[in-house]
Protein backbone atom coordinates (compact mmCIF):
# COMPACT_ATOMS: atom_id res chain seq x y z
CA UNK A 1 0.00 0.00 0.00
CA UNK A 2 1.39 3.59 -0.70
CA UNK A 3 -0.31 6.80 0.44
CA UNK A 4 1.17 10.19 -0.57
CA UNK A 5 1.89 12.30 2.06
CA UNK A 6 3.09 15.74 1.64
CA UNK A 7 7.13 14.64 0.31
CA UNK A 8 5.91 11.75 -1.85
CA UNK A 9 4.34 8.43 -1.57
CA UNK A 10 5.12 6.20 0.99
CA UNK A 11 7.52 3.08 0.49
CA UNK A 12 6.69 -0.38 0.87
CA UNK A 13 7.19 -0.97 4.67
CA UNK A 14 7.17 -4.76 4.37
CA UNK A 15 10.43 -6.45 4.48
CA UNK A 16 11.38 -8.00 1.45
CA UNK A 17 9.78 -11.37 0.92
CA UNK A 18 11.09 -14.27 3.13
CA UNK A 19 12.99 -11.80 5.27
CA UNK A 20 12.19 -10.51 8.72
CA UNK A 21 12.34 -7.16 11.03
CA UNK A 22 13.36 -7.92 14.38
CA UNK A 23 11.26 -5.47 16.57
CA UNK A 24 12.44 -4.94 19.82
CA UNK A 25 10.05 -7.94 21.20
CA UNK A 26 11.37 -9.95 18.57
CA UNK A 27 14.95 -8.98 19.20
CA UNK A 28 14.48 -10.09 22.97
CA UNK A 29 13.45 -13.52 22.27
CA UNK A 30 16.24 -13.87 19.51
CA UNK A 31 18.72 -12.72 22.41
CA UNK A 32 17.38 -15.52 24.57
CA UNK A 33 17.51 -17.99 21.68
CA UNK A 34 20.81 -16.89 20.68
CA UNK A 35 22.13 -16.69 24.70
CA UNK A 36 21.01 -20.55 24.86
CA UNK A 37 23.15 -21.54 21.83
CA UNK A 38 26.16 -19.77 23.20
CA UNK A 39 25.77 -21.57 27.00
CA UNK A 40 25.36 -24.61 25.68
CA UNK A 41 27.97 -24.28 22.96
CA UNK A 42 30.11 -22.75 25.97
CA UNK A 43 29.18 -26.41 28.54
CA UNK A 44 30.71 -28.05 25.47
CA UNK A 45 34.09 -26.23 25.18
CA UNK A 46 33.51 -24.76 21.81
CA UNK A 47 34.69 -21.60 20.40
CA UNK A 48 32.99 -19.32 18.67
CA UNK A 49 33.78 -18.29 15.15
CA UNK A 50 32.35 -16.34 12.55
CA UNK A 51 32.61 -15.65 8.77
CA UNK A 52 31.55 -13.05 6.21
CA UNK A 53 27.87 -13.24 4.99
CA UNK A 54 29.20 -12.73 1.45
CA UNK A 55 31.26 -15.49 0.03
CA UNK A 56 32.69 -16.44 -3.12
CA UNK A 57 29.77 -18.30 -5.35
CA UNK A 58 32.30 -21.33 -6.03
CA UNK A 59 31.99 -22.51 -2.52
CA UNK A 60 28.43 -23.60 -2.96
CA UNK A 61 28.32 -24.74 -6.45
CA UNK A 62 28.66 -28.11 -6.70
CA UNK A 63 27.53 -30.33 -8.80
CA UNK A 64 25.27 -33.43 -7.18
CA UNK A 65 21.95 -31.01 -8.06
CA UNK A 66 21.75 -30.07 -4.54
CA UNK A 67 18.92 -27.66 -3.94
CA UNK A 68 20.46 -25.27 -2.20
CA UNK A 69 22.59 -24.78 -4.65
CA UNK A 70 19.26 -23.48 -7.04
CA UNK A 71 18.34 -21.32 -4.11
CA UNK A 72 21.58 -18.94 -4.30
CA UNK A 73 21.20 -15.92 -3.41
CA UNK A 74 23.82 -14.87 -5.99
CA UNK A 75 25.42 -11.92 -7.99
CA UNK A 76 28.53 -10.23 -9.86
CA UNK A 77 30.26 -7.42 -7.46
CA UNK A 78 30.92 -4.70 -8.96
CA UNK A 79 34.44 -6.02 -9.61
CA UNK A 80 33.16 -8.57 -11.23
CA UNK A 81 33.93 -11.72 -8.98
CA UNK A 82 30.61 -13.75 -8.61
CA UNK A 83 29.17 -13.97 -5.10
CA UNK A 84 26.81 -15.55 -3.12
CA UNK A 85 25.19 -14.54 0.19
CA UNK A 86 25.71 -17.83 2.25
CA UNK A 87 23.05 -20.28 2.64
CA UNK A 88 25.05 -22.45 5.03
CA UNK A 89 28.12 -22.07 7.03
CA UNK A 90 29.95 -25.62 6.49
CA UNK A 91 31.43 -24.29 3.14
CA UNK A 92 33.05 -21.55 5.42
CA UNK A 93 33.70 -23.10 7.86
CA UNK A 94 35.97 -25.50 5.73
CA UNK A 95 37.51 -22.95 4.01
CA UNK A 96 38.81 -21.21 7.13
CA UNK A 97 39.93 -24.53 8.22
CA UNK A 98 41.90 -25.31 5.21
CA UNK A 99 43.79 -21.44 4.82
CA UNK A 100 44.78 -21.83 8.85
CA UNK A 101 46.05 -25.04 7.75
CA UNK A 102 48.34 -27.25 9.60
CA UNK A 103 49.28 -24.67 12.17
CA UNK A 104 46.08 -25.33 13.73
CA UNK A 105 45.69 -27.99 17.01
CA UNK A 106 43.29 -30.59 16.23
CA UNK A 107 40.64 -31.27 16.94
CA UNK A 108 39.05 -27.97 16.28
CA UNK A 109 35.47 -27.69 18.52
CA UNK A 110 33.68 -24.78 16.81
CA UNK A 111 30.36 -22.96 16.97
CA UNK A 112 28.76 -20.35 14.99
CA UNK A 113 25.23 -18.36 14.97
CA UNK A 114 25.00 -16.52 11.76
CA UNK A 115 22.33 -15.73 9.08
CA UNK A 116 21.85 -17.69 5.86
CA UNK A 117 20.02 -16.78 3.01
CA UNK A 118 17.96 -19.48 0.51
CA UNK A 119 15.60 -18.54 -1.85
CA UNK A 120 13.17 -21.34 -0.60
CA UNK A 121 9.57 -21.68 -1.66
CA UNK A 122 8.38 -20.16 1.67
CA UNK A 123 6.20 -22.68 4.54
CA UNK A 124 6.09 -23.03 8.12
CA UNK A 125 9.07 -22.44 9.96
CA UNK A 126 11.11 -21.96 6.48
CA UNK A 127 11.97 -18.06 5.38
CA UNK A 128 14.32 -16.98 2.95
CA UNK A 129 16.76 -15.74 5.44
CA UNK A 130 17.41 -17.54 8.95
CA UNK A 131 19.57 -17.95 11.44
CA UNK A 132 21.71 -21.23 12.37
CA UNK A 133 23.31 -22.10 15.21
CA UNK A 134 26.17 -24.95 14.43
CA UNK A 135 28.38 -26.70 15.80
CA UNK A 136 31.23 -28.84 14.39
CA UNK A 137 34.05 -30.83 15.24
CA UNK A 138 37.10 -31.07 12.95
CA UNK A 139 39.91 -33.84 13.15
CA UNK A 140 38.03 -36.48 15.04
CA UNK A 141 37.19 -39.77 12.55
CA UNK A 142 35.14 -41.37 15.45
CA UNK A 143 31.26 -41.14 16.42
CA UNK A 144 32.69 -40.18 19.92
CA UNK A 145 32.36 -36.69 17.99
CA UNK A 146 28.63 -37.18 16.79
CA UNK A 147 27.70 -38.20 20.33
CA UNK A 148 28.78 -35.17 21.49
CA UNK A 149 26.96 -33.00 18.84
CA UNK A 150 23.80 -34.58 19.58
CA UNK A 151 24.45 -34.57 23.79
CA UNK A 152 24.70 -30.80 23.29
CA UNK A 153 21.76 -30.96 20.97
CA UNK A 154 19.47 -32.90 23.84
CA UNK A 155 20.71 -30.40 26.03
CA UNK A 156 19.49 -27.11 24.49
CA UNK A 157 16.17 -28.86 23.84
CA UNK A 158 16.20 -30.02 27.35
CA UNK A 159 17.15 -26.12 28.56
CA UNK A 160 13.87 -24.73 26.76
CA UNK A 161 11.56 -27.33 28.51
CA UNK A 162 11.37 -29.66 25.00
CA UNK A 163 11.02 -33.65 26.13
CA UNK A 164 11.68 -36.84 24.37
CA UNK A 165 8.43 -36.80 24.45
CA UNK A 166 7.86 -33.93 22.25
CA UNK A 167 11.27 -34.07 19.85
CA UNK A 168 13.00 -37.16 18.09
CA UNK A 169 16.30 -37.15 16.29
CA UNK A 170 16.22 -39.76 13.61
CA UNK A 171 20.19 -40.92 12.80
CA UNK A 172 21.38 -43.17 10.35
CA UNK A 173 24.80 -43.37 8.33
CA UNK A 174 25.38 -42.59 4.49
CA UNK A 175 27.46 -45.75 3.99
CA UNK A 176 24.09 -48.00 4.41
CA UNK A 177 23.81 -46.38 1.28
CA UNK A 178 26.98 -46.73 -0.13
CA UNK A 179 27.16 -50.44 0.65
CA UNK A 180 24.00 -51.15 -1.47
CA UNK A 181 25.10 -48.98 -4.22
CA UNK A 182 28.97 -51.20 -3.73
CA UNK A 183 26.47 -54.51 -3.64
CA UNK A 184 25.09 -53.07 -7.03
CA UNK A 185 28.22 -52.40 -8.41
CA UNK A 186 27.40 -48.13 -9.04
CA UNK A 187 30.22 -45.69 -9.27
CA UNK A 188 31.36 -43.96 -6.67
CA UNK A 189 30.78 -40.73 -8.07
CA UNK A 190 26.97 -41.93 -8.47
CA UNK A 191 26.80 -41.74 -4.59
CA UNK A 192 26.43 -38.02 -3.71
CA UNK A 193 23.68 -37.50 -6.29
CA UNK A 194 21.78 -40.49 -5.45
CA UNK A 195 21.73 -39.79 -1.59
CA UNK A 196 20.27 -35.72 -3.20
CA UNK A 197 17.85 -37.79 -5.06
CA UNK A 198 16.20 -40.06 -2.27
CA UNK A 199 16.93 -37.42 0.46
CA UNK A 200 13.30 -36.20 -1.35
CA UNK A 201 11.40 -39.13 -1.05
CA UNK A 202 9.30 -37.44 1.55
CA UNK A 203 8.38 -34.39 -0.69
CA UNK A 204 8.08 -36.38 -4.24
CA UNK A 205 6.05 -39.33 -5.55
CA UNK A 206 8.18 -42.25 -5.67
CA UNK A 207 8.03 -42.92 -9.60
CA UNK A 208 9.58 -39.32 -10.16
CA UNK A 209 12.63 -40.58 -7.55
CA UNK A 210 12.73 -43.82 -9.80
CA UNK A 211 12.93 -41.49 -12.49
CA UNK A 212 15.58 -39.33 -11.30
CA UNK A 213 18.01 -42.29 -10.38
CA UNK A 214 17.69 -43.89 -13.72
CA UNK A 215 18.29 -40.73 -15.22
CA UNK A 216 21.86 -40.77 -13.38
CA UNK A 217 22.25 -44.59 -15.08
CA UNK A 218 21.40 -46.50 -11.38
CA UNK A 219 19.85 -49.73 -12.78
CA UNK A 220 16.66 -51.04 -11.45
CA UNK A 221 17.38 -53.75 -9.34
CA UNK A 222 19.61 -51.37 -7.61
CA UNK A 223 16.80 -48.92 -7.77
CA UNK A 224 14.32 -51.12 -5.62
CA UNK A 225 17.85 -51.94 -3.46
CA UNK A 226 18.23 -48.73 -2.40
CA UNK A 227 14.56 -47.63 -1.51
CA UNK A 228 14.01 -50.86 0.51
CA UNK A 229 17.62 -49.73 2.44
CA UNK A 230 15.64 -46.81 3.36
CA UNK A 231 12.63 -48.24 4.84
CA UNK A 232 14.99 -50.34 7.86
CA UNK A 233 14.54 -49.39 11.15
CA UNK A 234 16.49 -51.83 12.96
CA UNK A 235 19.67 -53.14 13.41
CA UNK A 236 18.79 -56.38 12.88
CA UNK A 237 17.17 -55.83 9.31
CA UNK A 238 20.26 -53.76 8.65
CA UNK A 239 22.56 -56.52 9.40
CA UNK A 240 20.38 -58.93 7.61
CA UNK A 241 20.42 -56.35 4.35
CA UNK A 242 24.55 -55.33 4.43
CA UNK A 243 26.09 -57.26 6.88
CA UNK A 244 27.10 -57.31 10.49
CA UNK A 245 30.63 -56.39 9.39
CA UNK A 246 29.25 -53.62 7.81
CA UNK A 247 31.25 -50.22 8.65
CA UNK A 248 27.86 -48.58 8.89
CA UNK A 249 26.45 -50.96 11.25
CA UNK A 250 29.61 -50.85 13.50
CA UNK A 251 29.34 -47.21 14.08
CA UNK A 252 25.32 -46.67 14.44
CA UNK A 253 25.79 -49.55 16.98
CA UNK A 254 28.60 -47.66 19.30
CA UNK A 255 27.18 -44.11 18.81
CA UNK A 256 24.18 -45.61 19.84
CA UNK A 257 25.87 -46.99 22.71
CA UNK A 258 27.70 -43.42 23.37
CA UNK A 259 24.01 -42.42 23.65
CA UNK A 260 23.18 -44.57 26.50
CA UNK A 261 26.04 -42.64 28.16
CA UNK A 262 25.09 -39.73 27.55
CA UNK A 263 21.58 -40.25 28.72
CA UNK A 264 20.10 -39.57 25.79
CA UNK A 265 19.09 -42.37 24.44
CA UNK A 266 15.70 -41.78 24.58
CA UNK A 267 15.90 -39.40 22.24
CA UNK A 268 17.49 -41.06 19.72
CA UNK A 269 16.18 -43.33 16.87
CA UNK A 270 17.52 -45.13 14.07
CA UNK A 271 16.16 -44.50 10.81
CA UNK A 272 17.85 -45.50 7.24
CA UNK A 273 15.78 -43.23 5.50
CA UNK A 274 17.40 -40.17 7.15
CA UNK A 275 19.38 -39.30 4.33
CA UNK A 276 20.04 -35.44 4.20
CA UNK A 277 19.85 -33.55 1.24
CA UNK A 278 23.46 -31.72 1.09
CA UNK A 279 26.16 -33.98 -0.84
CA UNK A 280 29.05 -33.47 1.19
CA UNK A 281 28.18 -36.49 4.24
CA UNK A 282 29.94 -39.12 3.91
CA UNK A 283 29.05 -41.27 6.84
CA UNK A 284 26.46 -40.76 9.74
CA UNK A 285 23.58 -38.17 9.27
CA UNK A 286 20.60 -36.87 11.84
CA UNK A 287 17.79 -35.04 11.89
CA UNK A 288 15.31 -33.74 14.60
CA UNK A 289 12.22 -33.69 13.87
CA UNK A 290 8.99 -32.76 16.01
CA UNK A 291 6.67 -35.81 17.25
CA UNK A 292 3.52 -34.49 15.91
CA UNK A 293 4.99 -34.27 12.72
CA UNK A 294 3.32 -30.77 12.28
CA UNK A 295 6.79 -29.13 11.03
CA UNK A 296 9.78 -29.53 9.21
CA UNK A 297 13.42 -30.88 10.20
CA UNK A 298 14.13 -28.82 13.38
CA UNK A 299 18.11 -29.22 13.09
CA UNK A 300 20.51 -31.54 10.65
CA UNK A 301 23.69 -32.74 10.24
CA UNK A 302 26.47 -35.49 9.95
CA UNK A 303 30.10 -36.29 9.13
CA UNK A 304 31.69 -34.51 6.09
CA UNK A 305 34.88 -36.49 5.96
CA UNK A 306 35.85 -35.38 2.36
CA UNK A 307 34.88 -31.54 2.18
CA UNK A 308 37.96 -30.21 2.44
CA UNK A 309 39.35 -32.11 -0.10
CA UNK A 310 37.09 -30.85 -2.66
CA UNK A 311 38.50 -28.17 -1.31
CA UNK A 312 41.76 -28.78 -2.87
CA UNK A 313 42.79 -29.46 1.03
CA UNK A 314 43.53 -33.35 2.73
CA UNK A 315 40.39 -35.16 3.67
CA UNK A 316 40.11 -34.30 7.23
CA UNK A 317 37.22 -35.80 9.45
CA UNK A 318 34.73 -33.26 10.08
CA UNK A 319 31.34 -33.34 11.49
CA UNK A 320 28.78 -31.14 12.89
CA UNK A 321 24.82 -29.80 12.71
CA UNK A 322 22.92 -26.76 12.40
CA UNK A 323 20.03 -25.40 13.91
CA UNK A 324 17.70 -22.92 12.73
CA UNK A 325 16.19 -20.48 14.77
CA UNK A 326 12.69 -20.67 12.80
CA UNK A 327 11.25 -24.07 13.67
CA UNK A 328 12.36 -24.47 17.23
CA UNK A 329 9.98 -21.23 17.88
CA UNK A 330 6.87 -22.39 16.28
CA UNK A 331 7.53 -26.09 18.18
CA UNK A 332 7.84 -23.68 21.53
CA UNK A 333 4.90 -22.02 21.00
CA UNK A 334 2.91 -25.37 19.65
CA UNK A 335 4.12 -26.90 23.37
CA UNK A 336 3.63 -23.42 24.70
CA UNK A 337 7.06 -23.08 26.17
CA UNK A 338 7.79 -19.39 24.45
CA UNK A 339 8.30 -17.75 27.74
CA UNK A 340 7.26 -13.73 27.96
CA UNK A 341 9.99 -11.55 27.00
CA UNK A 342 9.41 -8.11 28.47
CA UNK A 343 11.60 -5.43 28.70
CA UNK A 344 12.69 -5.03 32.17
CA UNK A 345 14.36 -2.32 33.68
CA UNK A 346 15.83 -1.54 37.41
CA UNK A 347 15.02 1.86 37.93
CA UNK A 348 13.12 5.28 36.50
CA UNK A 349 15.24 8.24 37.30
CA UNK A 350 13.24 11.73 37.07
CA UNK A 351 14.03 14.99 38.23
CA UNK A 352 10.91 16.74 39.28
CA UNK A 353 12.09 20.14 38.24
CA UNK A 354 13.78 21.09 34.96
CA UNK A 355 16.46 22.55 36.91
CA UNK A 356 17.81 19.11 37.84
CA UNK A 357 18.04 17.60 34.88
CA UNK A 358 21.60 17.49 34.86
CA UNK A 359 21.87 16.47 38.19
CA UNK A 360 19.21 13.31 37.18
CA UNK A 361 21.37 12.17 34.57
CA UNK A 362 24.16 12.23 37.40
CA UNK A 363 22.13 9.94 39.28
CA UNK A 364 21.08 7.87 36.35
CA UNK A 365 25.24 7.74 35.49
CA UNK A 366 26.27 6.39 39.60
CA UNK A 367 22.91 4.02 39.47
CA UNK A 368 24.56 2.41 35.71
CA UNK A 369 27.90 2.33 36.61
CA UNK A 370 27.15 0.29 39.51
CA UNK A 371 25.33 -2.38 37.36
CA UNK A 372 21.45 -1.25 37.47
CA UNK A 373 19.24 -0.73 34.27
CA UNK A 374 18.03 2.95 34.23
CA UNK A 375 15.57 4.75 32.14
CA UNK A 376 16.24 8.30 32.67
CA UNK A 377 13.39 10.49 32.16
CA UNK A 378 14.81 12.96 29.33
CA UNK A 379 11.62 14.19 28.03
CA UNK A 380 10.43 17.50 28.99
CA UNK A 381 7.01 18.55 31.19
CA UNK A 382 5.84 14.77 32.17
CA UNK A 383 3.40 14.75 35.00
CA UNK A 384 3.88 12.32 37.17
CA UNK A 385 0.87 10.02 36.09
CA UNK A 386 2.79 9.42 32.55
CA UNK A 387 5.52 8.36 34.46
CA UNK A 388 4.18 6.09 36.75
CA UNK A 389 2.28 4.60 33.86
CA UNK A 390 6.03 4.44 32.21
CA UNK A 391 7.24 2.48 35.14
CA UNK A 392 4.56 0.07 34.57
CA UNK A 393 5.29 -0.50 30.91
CA UNK A 394 8.88 -0.72 31.50
CA UNK A 395 8.41 -3.67 34.31
CA UNK A 396 10.53 -0.96 36.71
CA UNK A 397 11.49 -2.39 40.18
CA UNK A 398 11.89 1.45 41.33
CA UNK A 399 10.90 4.69 40.55
CA UNK A 400 14.02 7.23 41.77
CA UNK A 401 12.76 11.31 41.63
CA UNK A 402 14.73 14.35 42.10
CA UNK A 403 12.93 17.09 43.98
CA UNK A 404 14.40 20.46 45.20
CA UNK A 405 13.63 19.83 48.92
CA UNK A 406 15.44 16.59 49.30
CA UNK A 407 18.02 17.44 46.68
CA UNK A 408 19.64 20.26 48.80
CA UNK A 409 19.72 18.30 51.43
CA UNK A 410 22.91 17.01 50.49
CA UNK A 411 22.04 15.12 47.35
CA UNK A 412 18.80 13.22 48.60
CA UNK A 413 16.94 11.48 46.42
CA UNK A 414 13.04 9.94 46.65
CA UNK A 415 12.71 6.52 46.27
CA UNK A 416 9.30 4.90 45.65
CA UNK A 417 9.33 1.20 45.58
CA UNK A 418 6.95 0.00 43.18
CA UNK A 419 5.55 -3.36 44.24
CA UNK A 420 5.80 -2.53 47.55
CA UNK A 421 4.57 1.73 47.27
CA UNK A 422 7.17 2.02 50.22
CA UNK A 423 8.24 5.02 49.36
CA UNK A 424 12.38 6.30 51.20
CA UNK A 425 14.58 9.69 50.94
CA UNK A 426 18.06 8.45 50.70
CA UNK A 427 20.97 9.80 48.73
CA UNK A 428 22.40 7.48 45.86
CA UNK A 429 24.85 5.85 47.56
CA UNK A 430 22.56 4.94 50.03
CA UNK A 431 20.31 3.85 47.56
CA UNK A 432 22.88 1.83 45.84
CA UNK A 433 24.01 0.13 48.97
CA UNK A 434 20.76 -0.86 49.89
CA UNK A 435 19.39 -2.42 46.42
CA UNK A 436 22.71 -4.30 46.63
CA UNK A 437 21.79 -5.74 50.04
CA UNK A 438 18.34 -6.63 49.00
CA UNK A 439 19.55 -7.96 45.93
CA UNK A 440 16.84 -5.96 44.11
P1 LIG B 1 20.45 -27.93 6.67
O1 LIG B 1 19.69 -29.16 7.01
O2 LIG B 1 20.35 -27.42 5.28
O3 LIG B 1 21.97 -28.21 7.05
O4 LIG B 1 20.02 -26.79 7.66
C1 LIG B 1 20.14 -26.97 9.05
C2 LIG B 1 18.94 -26.37 9.76
O5 LIG B 1 18.82 -25.00 9.40
C3 LIG B 1 17.59 -26.96 9.38
O6 LIG B 1 17.33 -28.15 10.08
C4 LIG B 1 16.67 -25.83 9.80
O7 LIG B 1 16.57 -25.79 11.21
C5 LIG B 1 17.47 -24.62 9.39
N1 LIG B 1 17.08 -24.15 8.05
C6 LIG B 1 17.59 -24.50 6.87
N2 LIG B 1 17.00 -23.86 5.86
C7 LIG B 1 16.07 -23.04 6.43
C8 LIG B 1 15.13 -22.07 5.94
N3 LIG B 1 15.02 -21.83 4.66
N4 LIG B 1 14.36 -21.40 6.82
C9 LIG B 1 14.48 -21.65 8.13
N5 LIG B 1 15.34 -22.53 8.66
C10 LIG B 1 16.14 -23.22 7.83
C11 LIG B 1 22.98 -27.33 6.86
O8 LIG B 1 22.84 -26.19 6.53
C12 LIG B 1 24.33 -27.89 7.20
N6 LIG B 1 25.34 -26.93 6.77
C13 LIG B 1 24.41 -28.19 8.67
C14 LIG B 1 25.75 -28.72 9.09
C15 LIG B 1 26.68 -28.09 9.84
N7 LIG B 1 26.22 -29.90 8.77
C16 LIG B 1 27.43 -30.02 9.28
N8 LIG B 1 27.72 -28.90 9.94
Amino acid sequence: MSTKGSMGSQIVTDPPKGTRDFPPEDMRMRTWLFNNFREVSRLFSFEEVDFPMVESEELYTRKAGEEIVGQLYNFEDKGGRKVALRPELTPSLARLVLQKGKAQVFPLKWFAIGQCWRYENMTRGRRREHYQWNMDIIGVPGVEAEAELLAAIVMFFERLGITSKDVGIKVSNRKVLQAVLEKYEIQADNFAPVCVIVDKLDKLPRDVIESELAKINVPSEAIDGILKALTLQSFDDLEALIGAESGAVGELKQLFALAEGYGIQDWLQFDASVVRGLAYYTGTVFEGFDKDRKLRAICGGGRYDRLLSTYGGLDTPACGFGFGDAVIVELLKEKKLLPKFPHVVDDVVMALEDSLKIKAAGVAAQLRKSGRVVELVIEKGKKMRWVLKQCETLNAKFLVLLGTTEWEQGGKVTVKNLATREQTVKTVDELIESMSALNV
